[in-house]
């Protein structure tokens, strides 16, 4: 690998279940660079309000004082080499992954003191550059001076059935009508949220993963961000970094 190389950030967003977490990963693998799914910070502080009884129906003070209480952090799992969201110092990576949060987490996402808070930690995550994140509002909030942006989307019977055999692996079995609808619910409140709602940045390249193997989506961003690494990056961007001389 080039140490000399620039090391770009790069901001996936798209709609729920279509493949961003995996080609994230799969593209932080290759290019050595840390992955941050934002999505589970919002999923932590979901947790974190249900289980505290904290309503989310609309803005109120519980809320703002849970959110001084929250502490989310990342730490390497030992066994996959990936970052693992951590809540108030613990682990809560499959915690986050229940039929439960995934209901509430969009509505809890409106929140703009809760956007606030995680697009300031999202950013602190960034700054050096040599990260891949994806969410929804990366691209046009988190990081607009991304030297990459992609924007993901795919059929949402494909998205379900995707989702369903993910919930499956980790023992979750959920009818296509519930992930369907789950899906299609989420969606629509993360479209239409005046806050950081998903919407493709202007600039960013489109990819429909509804017919193409989860390798060739990696292969796709990968050969986007060497392009544009071989042209030196994006230097009049802010987030832009070199490793060796910090020009
Ligand atoms: O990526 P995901 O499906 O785990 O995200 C869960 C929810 O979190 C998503 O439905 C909306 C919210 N989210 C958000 O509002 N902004 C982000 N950048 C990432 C996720």
């Amino acid at each position: 690998m080039n140490l000399d190389a620039p090391k770009i950030t790069i901001a996936i967003d798209g709609y729920s279940g279509c493949g961003k977490s995996t080609t994230a990963k799969g593209v932080a693998r290759r290019l050595n660079y840390l992955y941050i799914d934002s999505g589970s910070m919002y999923r932590a502080v979901t947790l974190y309000f249900l289980n505290n009884n904290i309503p989310f129906d609309k803005e109120n003070r519980e809320m703002l004082n849970a959110l001084e209480d929250i502490h989310i952090t990342f730490e390497i799992n030992p066994q996959t080499g990936l970052h693992e969201v951590v809540l108030n110092g613990e682990r809560v990576e499959t915690l986050i992954r229940t039929p439960k949060v995934a209901e509430s987490v969009s509505p809890v996402s409106i929140h703009p003191p809760v956007r606030h808070a995680m697009v300031r930690l999202q950013q602190e995550l960034g700054k050096g550059g040599g990260i891949v994140m994806d969410g929804r509002d990366i691209g046009t909030v988190v990081f607009p001076n991304a030297e990459l942006k992609v924007f993901m989307s795919a059929d949402v019977k494909v998205r379900a059935l995707r989702r369903q055999a993910e919930l499956a692996e980790n023992g979750i079995h959920l009818s296509l009508e519930d992930i369907l609808s789950n899906l299609e619910n989420r969606d629509t409140i993360d479209s239409s949220r005046a806050e950081g709602p998903l919407k493709k940045a202007i600039e960013a390249r489109e990819i429909d993963t509804s017919k193409i193997t989860v390798e060739a989506q990696i292969d796709t961003v990968c050969h986007w961000a060497e392009e544009i690494i071989q042209m030196g990056g994006n230097p009049t961007s802010p987030d832009f970094k070199r490793t060796k001389n910090n020009v």
